[in-house]
């Protein structure tokens, strides 16, 4: 059996990847080679991916693809994606060149703020622990300043503090809820840091007043909350319905209605919802990883917002009235474009610099759009030639890059297959018949 092992973070790389080999690899395995192919060239970039994360011993590529034609509130963009899976960009130039010519999309802030808490735990009497939290709120607040001065500087800052009496929910269960404007920052840091100072200053005046009548605060623990259904985004296009016409196959009000039914299933169905919602990450997480933010608080967030009606359900709606077809999103999207990787990570910088440096409200428009432009992609090809058509025409490659089809079958079956359908025992029966 594995061994534990004591001190590996204080082992070289070298040494890292010595044991994980002796450990996990039989001396005939290419691990090592693998890992070094990854390696980059250049030891300047490759020491700072090492230092992003603890116990480095190679980095793991993700593709970086571009969708052009993202028309916003009349400016025209390319879009940075970081995927692994094929069809997502093809999917989201699709949509972003339909809506090009039908007014592009429109975006709107509807809000930024961000919510953290002091979770703390009282025995004592609760209309005492609030007239007293009222008194002292000052001195909470004022002990963050030092913190928050150069937030203050840039607009935002801590916005509200106030006492939550939870115990509804839990025995003896209280927060300090605080609201802050974190600005173009993400926030994680510059929140944490504040819940933590009134923490420590809400312990050292209870341990030293009476007013509590000898029942003291026990602080659990002080984090932002990644759900911030009050940092939200709307994406939305709209346009006649007959210009919903498609291919001469469809009328608009035919695409429009069964568009409509299919958003309306995951509006009520959560088995469908969970697909649908997944569709639009498609394109948020490609955005979101790109310009180096916190794809896992996106998706715990947006999941959270989802389900806030006490079921989970569809983030995208549909509508048709008097002949103009509207199809849009409320999402919340906690982002930063300064601070973290942001400024770290060279293609991060790229990828925002393609973007015109956008604020965090601007990208904040920017990923909303990329997940409704998936969103439209998926369900236009849902309801008419079905996903698998388009979805697998985009994964040929991967399909015989999977089957060992060297340049020239590549190129040969690439062709063939731009007129048969596309399917894993058709690619492999086709190179089959080519090297026959
Ligand atoms: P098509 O109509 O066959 O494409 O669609 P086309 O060859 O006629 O090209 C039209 C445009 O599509 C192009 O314009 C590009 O914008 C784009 P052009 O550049 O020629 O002026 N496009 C491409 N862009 C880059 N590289 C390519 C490429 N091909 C077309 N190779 C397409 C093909 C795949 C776009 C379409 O069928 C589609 O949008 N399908 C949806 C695919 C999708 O949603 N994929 C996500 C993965 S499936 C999933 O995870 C989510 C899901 O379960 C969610 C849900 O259930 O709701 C489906």
């Amino acid at each position: 059996m594995q061994q534990s092992v004591s001190g590996f973070s204080k082992f070289s790389k070298a040494e890292k990847i010595n044991w994980l080999i002796s450990n996990y690899f039989n001396e005939n395995s290419d691990a090592k080679s693998v890992l070094k192919s990854y390696w980059n060239s250049n030891e300047k970039l490759q020491q700072l991916h090492d230092e992003f994360i603890e116990n480095t011993i190679s980095n793991f590529y993700m593709p970086f693809g571009i969708a052009p034609n993202f028309l916003i509130n009349g400016a025209l963009y390319t879009l940075p994606m970081t995927i692994e899976e094929s069809s997502v960009v093809a999917a989201a130039s699709n949509a972003a060149k339909f809506w090009w010519s039908r007014g592009g999309f429109k975006t709107s802030v509807i809000s930024t703020t961000k919510i953290g808490h002091v979770h703390f735990m009282f025995e004592g009497n609760s209309t005492i622990l609030k007239s007293y939290f009222e008194n002292i709120k000052p001195q909470l607040l004022e002990s963050t300043k030092p913190l928050t001065k150069n937030m203050e500087k840039r607009g935002g800052g801590i916005l509200d503090l106030k006492l939550v009496d939870c115990t509804k929910k839990m025995s003896h269960y209280f927060q300090l809820e605080t609201t802050f404007e974190t600005k173009d920052a993400m926030g994680a840091n510059f929140i944490n840091s504040c819940l933590e100072q009134i923490a420590s200053t809400f312990e050292t005046l209870t341990q030293n007043s009476n007013a509590l009548k000898g029942y003291q605060p026990k602080i659990v623990m002080s984090i932002l909350s990644n759900y911030v259904p009050e940092c939200l985004v709307r994406a939305e296009v709209s346009c006649r319905v007959d210009e919903l016409t498609l291919d001469g196959h469809f009328s608009g009000e035919e695409f429009a209605e069964k568009f409509m039914q299919a958003v309306r299933i995951a509006e009520v169905e959560p088995y469908r919802a969970v697909t649908h919602n997944k569709g639009i990450m498609n394109g948020v997480d490609a955005v979101v990883i790109a310009t180096g933010n916190d794809f896992r608080a996106v998706e715990a967030g947006v999941h959270a917002y989802a389900a806030k009606d006490g079921h989970y359900a569809s983030l995208s709606h549909a509508s048709l009235d008097n002949g103009i077809f509207k199809f849009w999103m409320d999402i919340p999207l906690a982002l930063g474009t300064v601070g973290g990787l942001t400024g770290l990570h060279p293609m991060v910088k790229l990828a925002l610099e393609m973007l015109g440096k956008p604020s965090a409200p601007q990208l904040m428009e920017i990923v909303a759009v990329a997940g409704l432009a998936q969103n439209f992609a998926a369900l236009r090809s849902l309801t008419t030639t079905g996903i698998q058509k388009g979805h697998m025409k985009m994964h040929l490659l991967n399909i015989l890059n999977q089957i060992g089809a060297n340049t020239t079958e590549k190129e040969q079956l690439v062709q063939h297959f731009k007129t048969n359908s596309v399917s894993h025992r058709a690619v492999v029966d086709a190179l089959k018949n080519l090297r026959d």
